[in-house]
């Protein structure tokens, strides 16, 4: 991977460029086409090339937890927690109807349990049906309160938040002013179709810039890092 700005270089170390200084920090990572889809065939994978599959995992292993909508997770299948540098950042879901088989691959295929971010309006016997697959965390009445969800983890030693989407998920951090960072892959595809932006279910505008951090280039796939602070 190649550095384009702001200092061109041929090789980065890409460690350093996505390094996070702060305690506690939330970051999002999303790869869209060039016109804007969020999916190719209702799957976000086929939209990244090998870096991207490097850097997703890389950005994972730098993380304390990997945060993720129920939707992205029924939808690309889930896997669980497995490890990648030494590391083992278990994976964080949040739902509200916690409509989830706890036969599917984020219970089964995992080397720690799944944490599960629900609310108090989940339907109880979806709750029950959790007990010993997941360590899940009540926070919010009718919607999973992002803010306390993401204090719950934070309690648990769980700062540095790597989150992988979906749209809604990101729509709700955003609404929430809870996303420090955002990591955007833009693939060189015109995907067409019907598929979504990064962001949904917001109706306002809530950030009226992003401030680039870098960018980054490998086979015509450009690796855009933001920070949601306002240029100092
Ligand atoms: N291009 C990319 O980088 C990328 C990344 C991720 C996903 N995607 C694509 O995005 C699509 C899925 O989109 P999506 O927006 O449905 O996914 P999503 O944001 O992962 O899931 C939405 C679901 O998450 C739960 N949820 C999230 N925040 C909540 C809150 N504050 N309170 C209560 N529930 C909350 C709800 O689950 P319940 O329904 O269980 O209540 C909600 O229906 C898929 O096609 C996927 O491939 C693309």
């Amino acid at each position: 991977m190649r550095r384009l700005f702001p200092d061109p270089a041929d090789q980065v170390d890409l460690r350093t460029a996505y390094g996070v200084q702060t305690s506690r920090h939330v970051r999002a990572n999303f790869v869209a086409s060039a016109d804007g889809s969020v999916s190719l065939q209702g799957k976000s994978g086929t939209l990244g090339n090998a870096a991207d599959r490097e850097l997703f995992q890389l950005l994972r292993a730098m993380s304390d937890v990997v945060l993720v909508g129920a939707g992205t997770a029924r939808v690309e299948n889930y896997g669980g927690a497995h490890e990648f540098d030494g590391r083992t950042p278990p994976i964080a879901v949040v739902s509200r109807s916690l409509d989830l088989d706890p036969q599917a691959r984020l219970f089964t295929d995992t080397r720690v349990p799944p944490i599960i971010l629900t609310c108090d309006s989940a339907p109880a016997d979806r709750r029950r049906a959790l007990d010993g697959l997941a360590d899940v965390i009540v926070a919010g009445a009718d919607d999973v309160d992002m803010r306390a969800a993401l204090d719950a983890l934070a309690d648990r030693g769980l700062r540095h938040v790597e989150c992988e989407g979906g749209p809604h998920l990101l729509g709700w951090l955003l609404a929430a002013g809870l996303l420090d960072e955002l990591c955007l892959t833009l693939a060189p595809v015109i995907a067409g179709g019907t598929a979504g932006r990064i962001v949904a279910g917001l109706d306002t505008q809530v950030a009226d810039r992003l401030r680039l951090l870098h960018v980054l280039e490998d086979d015509g796939y450009l690796f855009l890092r933001y920070s949601t602070a306002a240029a100092g």
